[in-house]
């Protein structure tokens, strides 16, 4: 069934065969509002705990909360052990399915084994509770079981996206003090064997801190080794007990560090911790995507370096005792019907990935999809960016049969779980908008003051309660966690840096971040980060990024520089080198799109470096208002540099 909204966009009615056996229904919004911390409590009540709390909720000295005051759980034994405690011993935790087409399935018998071995593996090697353990992985099943293994030993994993070159992790490694660091000497991707061991060989020769490097043989490679330092992960893992027993931990107690970037060039560690991170992880998984323990494969199709991965492969499934598909490798290898195939194989039913992927799908053909059998599917997820309203119904008609409700879920590395979203079996779904926020949270849209605007006036997001799964601070900096979310309006507001608006039905829609922040296929990147790559070159004197609109990958990285003076315009060639040191600094993800040598860049009379001009310029739009410039020709001379069709490679 559907409507029409106001605007005159379709809308979508939750379907009979959803709504009817929903995990949740309408009157969770009630109950969350009638009782905000009674409904939390509650959907703590779903996990295990050693000690129960004793109070829900501290923010007596906000902006640092406590939850669960006082309660103690092992976050891998509620991923795990009590599955297997309950009888679910063989039922499957991961399908996993390497690129080349090598397949491993885990149980949740099979897995609790791993976790424990690798449990007594790090205890062997001197990692004790709040140590931290930096993981650097192909997707992989040991990526999961090091995370678990770290959590019920309850060390702090920080796992680094394996894209992250050696100097990105170096300074993570640097910044959260890690001792241990776990790798494979690589993965696959698009069809090749890539190495991961160099950049940790690398990065550890300047982190004198880390004392082992455990490595799990992946693609049998040849690697470098640092005899004494070095372990094979089959070596020392696999001759562990497969008995742990677990202890528990504080509900405050450090899971693990994110780095996610910000308006620095500096990545800001997000400290997520323990009993209130998985609450809400596990309800947000549970109750947005109707999850059906006994019945539904489940995936996320996205890299556990990143929040998803943590939130919705790792910890919210698992706390669910589902069945999860965990794939290595990219869409498109060895063709490109492959992510199609592997929802016919498993006959997955839950499927959440990125809108820059749908896009890519869209662009591709719906011929490609359309060679296999997805009637298994019937929910459907999207995060990362705002969904266009084209990809929202491509993804509708093609990839769900029409028959299955998207879930548009706004969060962020901060949030830890899902903040914003519809609701499978109760929310008639608005193409485009991320709707309302999920029971128990609460969020608004306030003008630069913090006064709540009226409908349909574009402002920013805030959050004005704390929840269960918010970051805890930035690890090392909680100068930099105040000033950075809680400062803008009071401490008690979260300033989440998305612009927004909501409309009259009291649907919430995501227009991008407000600050210096790009959304390259769903990732974030600093433009400053990139900036002070570039500056780091020895031709640039100085650098301005922008983020300018890409259809597919949502944003694209586009650099103006400008050269030293005794720097070599060598063209094409120094562009090249220049894309190649910031993929080399940063990481491939970081590569800008496009790079344009200027002689100026346009400032404010404070010095400010104008972006918005440089985004119309980079997207070739028509000037806006420059009069607040110092030197209003500069932009025709940056304009003169414009080749006619901007090079894209
Ligand atoms: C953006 C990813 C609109 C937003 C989980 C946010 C979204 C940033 C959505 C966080 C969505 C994420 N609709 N925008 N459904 N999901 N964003 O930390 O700008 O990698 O602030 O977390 O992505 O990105 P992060």
């Amino acid at each position: 069934m559907s409507g029409t909204t106001e605007t005159g966009g379709q809308t979508f009615s939750p379907p009979e065969v959803i709504a009817a056996g929903a995990n949740v229904g309408p009157e969770v919004y009630e109950e969350a509002a009638a009782d905000r911390l009674a409904f939390w409590a509650k959907q703590a009540g779903r996990l295990s705990w050693d000690r129960q709390w004793d109070e829900v909720l501290d923010w007596s000295n906000p902006p640092f909360a406590k939850w669960f005051v006082g309660g103690k759980l092992n976050v891998a034994y509620n991923c795990v052990d009590r599955h297997v405690e309950a009888g679910h011993g063989d039922q499957v935790a991961y399908h996993w399915e390497g690129e080349p087409g090598d397949t491993r399935t885990i149980t949740y018998a099979q897995l609790k084994d791993e976790v424990s071995q690798a449990a007594n593996a790090l205890t062997e090697l001197g990692v004790n509770a709040g140590d931290r353990v930096a993981i650097y992985m192909p997707m992989i099943p040991e990526t999961v079981i090091s995370m678990l293994a770290c959590a019920r030993i309850g060390a702090v994993h920080m796992v680094v996206f394996g894209g992250f070159s050696a100097d990105a992790l170096a300074s993570r490694l640097d910044d959260a003090g890690a001792v241990l660091v776990i790798t494979a000497d690589g993965g696959y991707r698009r069809g090749a064997a890539s190495a991961l061991k160099p950049a940790v060989d690398d990065a550890v020769s300047r982190s004198p801190g880390v004392r082992n490097v455990v490595v799990v043989k992946r693609t049998g490679e040849d690697v470098e080794w640092a005899e004494g330092r070095d372990l094979w992960w089959d070596d020392v893992v696999g001759r562990q007990s497969t008995e742990h027993t677990c202890e528990f931990f504080d509900a405050e107690h450090p899971l693990y560090i994110m780095y996610t970037s910000g308006t620095t060039a500096k990545p800001k560690g997000i400290l997520h911790t323990s009993g209130g991170y998985l609450t809400q992880v596990s309800f947000t998984h549970w109750a947005s995507f109707d999850l059906k323990p006994d019945t539904d494969v489940f995936w996320t199709a996205a890299d556990v370096g990143w929040v998803t991965g943590h939130s919705y492969i790792v910890y919210g499934p698992l706390s669910n005792r589902a069945t999860s598909v965990m794939y290595e490798g990219t869409p498109e290898t060895p063709h490109r019907g492959r992510w199609w195939e592997i929802v016919q194989k498993y006959g997955v039913t839950i499927l959440y990935t990125a809108p820059t992927v749908i896009r890519t799908f869209m662009k591709w053909g719906e011929d490609v999809p359309a060679g296999f059998d997805l009637s298994t599917l019937r929910v459907l997820g999207s995060v990362g960016e705002p969904i266009n309203p084209e990809a929202w119904l491509w993804y509708h008609r093609h990839i769900g049969g029409g028959r299955c409700p998207i879930v548009d879920t706004w969060w962020q590395t901060e949030t830890g779980g899902h903040m914003i979203n519809p609701l499978p079996g109760v929310t008639s779904l608005v193409p485009g908008s991320a709707q309302v926020p999920f029971p128990g949270i609460s969020a608004k849209v306030v003008d630069d003051e913090g006064n709540e605007l009226s409908d349909d006036s574009t402002g920013l997001l805030v959050l004005t309660e704390p929840w269960p799964s918010m970051l805890r601070t930035i690890w090392g900096d909680d100068d930099r966690y105040v000033d950075t979310y809680w400062s803008r309006f009071g401490k008690n507001v979260y300033f989440a840096g998305d612009g927004a608006k909501k409309d009259a039905d009291g649907n919430i829609w995501l227009l991008g971040r407000v600050d210096d922040v790009m959304n390259v296929s769903g990732h974030r990147i600093s433009t400053t980060e990139v900036e002070s790559s570039l500056v780091g070159h020895p031709t640039v004197a100085e650098a301005a990024v922008v983020g300018a609109s890409d259809p597919t990958t949502g944003q694209g990285i586009v650099a103006f520089v400008i050269l030293r003076g005794d720097a070599v315009d060598s063209g094409d060639e120094l562009v090249q080198t220049l894309k190649t040191h910031v993929a080399k600094d940063i990481g491939p993800i970081a590569k800008p799109r496009q790079i344009m040598v200027v002689q100026e860049l346009p400032k404010t009379r404070s010095g400010k470096i104008m972006r918005r001009l440089l985004r119309d310029i980079a997207e070739n739009r028509e000037l806006g208002d420059v009069t607040t410039l110092t030197d209003s020709s500069v932009m025709n001379l940056i304009k003169e540099k414009l080749p006619a069709a901007p090079s894209e490679d």
